[in-house]
């Protein structure tokens, strides 16, 4: 099993890098690569941390040999934002970075299981499907757009809100990664009851919680470690999947069938070939079912976005 991620020498690369040295199983193989000169020391430093996982470091313009025969693919490469910045505002810097890195992706690991952290996520992932397609090796099941701060982040703030134990509670969350595309579905969560103006705050709180990591790094990049434990807990769900794991479910922006729009963030089972099964996102409240009909229009341009700049 060898997992590749790529912008590994910055924030969340190097977060993700550390967790998936102490969580991967054993035998596994991490392959970091980054532009920075300074990633196979990164690599080194981690490879001194004892356990059987073998860390290799690349750097340079190409991929290409960090990416010979892996399994799943984590790509953060790319800039973060700045206070007053949104996610869209990266498209400039981002889009040509993940065309780049995808198009050796389908060069050299085209089955390989590739998760996009990069943002604005719900333009790149799109991006990455055209690039694939004009490969011809496009399986709209091991593309993934990473959703899953997401997830934790309802998990941690409904926990707080409630005073639960965050490990208490599952919540899916819909839709895509940015402002009112990101929708947590509170009326779904066991065991919990919210008044109007609580479901309006959470949700509020939710959809803004990285421009809060934003403004309280004040110019020093946007989340960074609660990303690498989200991705972490991504890519290790992608592991456990293509290792025959039964009832492995995530929340992942996926090409899958929706409804809704082309790409659409919704719980998905993982197996040996990615996504083994869509699963319906259950029973939404007034408000939920408001809030995902008012984000399309946004998520679709979004989309368009990634699609237009590739063809
Ligand atoms: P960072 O600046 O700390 O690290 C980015 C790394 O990418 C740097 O080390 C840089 O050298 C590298 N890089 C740039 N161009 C590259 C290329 N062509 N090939 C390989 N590496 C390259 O940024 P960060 O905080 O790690 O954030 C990375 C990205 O993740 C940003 O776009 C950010 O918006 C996004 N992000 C997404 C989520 C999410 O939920 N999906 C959460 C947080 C951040
Ligand atoms: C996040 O949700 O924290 C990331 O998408 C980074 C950002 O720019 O907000």
């Amino acid at each position: 099993m060898k997992v590749a991620v790529l912008g590994a020498a910055g924030g969340i690369g190097q977060a993700l890098a550390l967790l998936l040295k102490t969580q991967l199983p054993a035998g596994a193989k991490l392959s970091l690569y980054d532009i920075a000169p300074v990633t196979p020391g990164v690599a080194v430093d981690l490879s001194h941390i004892p356990t059987d996982v073998e860390v290799k470091g690349f750097s340079g313009e190409d991929p290409s040999a960090a990416l010979e025969g892996a399994d799943v693919v984590l790509i953060s490469a790319g800039v973060a934002r700045k206070p007053g910045m949104d996610r869209s505002d990266l498209f400039n810097i981002n889009a040509g970075i993940v065309r780049n890195l995808i198009e050796k992706v389908a060069a050299v690991c085209p089955k390989a299981l590739v998760g996009i952290i990069t943002n604005p996520v719900n333009t790149t992932v799109a991006i990455a499907a055209e690039v694939l397609k004009a490969a011809g090796v496009y399986d709209k099941n091991r593309l993934f757009g990473v959703t899953t701060l997401d997830v934790i982040r309802s998990e941690t703030f409904i926990a707080e809100a409630k005073g639960l134990s965050p490990a208490d509670v599952n919540i899916n969350v819909i839709g895509g990664h940015s402002g009112v595309t990101i929708l947590p579905l509170l009326s779904q969560v066991e065991g919990v009851s919210f008044t109007d103006e609580e479901v309006a705050s959470l949700t509020h709180r939710i959809q803004n919680a990285g421009t809060e990591v934003v403004e309280a790094k004040a110019g020093g990049g946007s989340a960074t470690l609660s990303m690498g434990q989200a991705a972490c807990r991504f890519g290790l769900s992608l592991v456990r999947g293509l290792q025959g794991e039964a009832n492995v479910i995530e929340c992942a922006y996926v090409d899958g069938g929706s409804e809704h729009a082309e790409f659409f963030a919704q719980p998905v089972v993982l197996g040996k070939n990615g996504v083994e099964k869509v699963l319906p996102y259950g029973d939404v409240s007034e408000f939920e079912s408001n809030a995902r009909d008012a984000m399309l229009d946004t998520l679709k341009g979004d989309i368009k976005i990634g699609v237009e700049f590739v063809k």
